[in-house]
């Protein structure tokens, strides 16, 4: 079959608090706070945070939604592990890091022949390190996390799931996937396209009661794949309905991205995702990435009412601005992303419409 997937993406967390997300994120997981700015939906203010390596590499991207407002449930027909590559013998560094944080982790185990080890975020999320020597990504460093251990970027993420079929049949028909192996309740997929961080695991859980869809504190809520072109992203959508998946999403205009969603037969929320020229340097400069909110365009005259609504957040020293960094967005973004703005096809913009009191 024709695919259009090229790998992973991002993935999006609901975590709790902003600041706690922030700490545990750049302090714990040694990642570059790479974006801040807001859910493009609904009508409260919420964060979107996102981190990666040092050049926010599109399969790098951890998305935040700091939702303290609401807790959601863990379960299956959800991701249930962000899954992260380091070099081979680092799981070692990583499990006294975690000691030193008095972060809660589950020790050296082992799947598919390889180390990894498990950590959980103060929300409850689940994040691991697996040892693979092979990604060349450019990883994030800080104080204490240095170049020889740190994270290169996403090995892929494990979903929960009940049934393994209809999810299988979902990634090989309508995604492209390749069943590469099973260990134990795990079920391995290859993500088609080359370079790393392209596997997925499927965990088979036919017990464990089905966790929250929505928004809520302490879940995943979706995992997105990069299919590069508008274009592709109309293509895979007639794939999806061709299949019978007709809950597929219009493309939405996510300002660094567009995106096109569907809920998998396993209950996991998929985004395809196409880049926009400029990317994430779009509107900030690659050594001030992270350092203020932006907002996209069309959001910016209710910035105020924005900004009282959210949390505020201090960003980690490591994420500051060196001496000598470009201090204006690049020049040419605002051309881009009016090209960009103005696809050849249909593309839905969500408005921003907050209510202005506190509840
Ligand atoms: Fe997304």
């Amino acid at each position: 079959m024709q695919t259009f997937v090229q790998g992973v993406h991002h993935i999006t967390l609901c975590p709790g608090g902003a600041q706690e997300d922030v700490d545990f994120f750049t302090q714990v997981l040694g990642q570059r706070l790479v974006k801040q700015t807001v859910l493009m939906d609904g009508t409260i203010p919420i964060y979107h945070l996102y981190y990666g390596n040092a050049d926010a590499d599109v399969g790098s991207i951890a998305t935040s939604f700091p939702y303290a407002r609401k807790p959601g449930r863990a379960g299956s027909g959800q991701l249930s592990c962000t899954s992260y590559t380091v070099p081979k013998g680092a799981t070692t560094f990583w499990k006294g890091h975690f000691d030193a944080h008095g972060a809660e982790h589950g020790g050296v185990q082992e799947r598919f022949g390889t180390k990894y080890l498990r950590v959980r975020h103060p929300a409850g999320l689940l994040f691991e390190m697996i040892e693979d020597s092979s990604d060349q990504r450019n990883p994030w460093t800080t104080k204490q996390v240095s170049r020889d251990v740190g994270t290169r970027g996403f090995f892929g993420a494990v979903l929960s799931v009940r049934d393994v079929r209809d999810q299988e049949s979902f990634f090989v028909d309508a995604l492209g996937f390749r069943k590469v192996g099973v260990d134990g309740p795990y079920h391995r997929f290859e993500v088609p396209g080359t370079g790393a961080g392209r596997f997925l695991d499927l965990h088979h859980e036919p017990d464990r009661a089905p966790g929250s869809w929505g928004f809520g504190a302490g879940t995943a809520h979706h995992i997105a794949f990069n299919v590069e072109t508008d274009d592709a992203l109309v293509k895979q959508k007639a794939i999806y309905e061709e299949l019978g998946f007709t809950d597929a999403s219009e493309v939405k205009d996510r300002f660094y991205f567009h995106s096109m969603y569907v809920r998998s037969p396993g209950g996991i929320l998929v985004e395809c995702t196409a880049n926009v020229p400029g990317g994430f340097y779009q509107d900030e400069a690659p050594g001030e990435l992270g350092t203020k909110l932006h907002l996209p365009p069309w959001f910016e005259e209710q910035r105020a009412a924005i900004v009282s609504r959210l949390e505020p957040i201090t960003v980690p020293e490591e994420n500051r601005p060196k001496s000598g960094a470009k201090a204006a967005p690049r020049p040419a973004a605002a051309a881009e992303h009016k090209a960009a703005a103005e696809p050849a096809i249909p593309v839905s913009r969500t408005k921003a419409a907050f209510e202005k009191s506190k509840k």
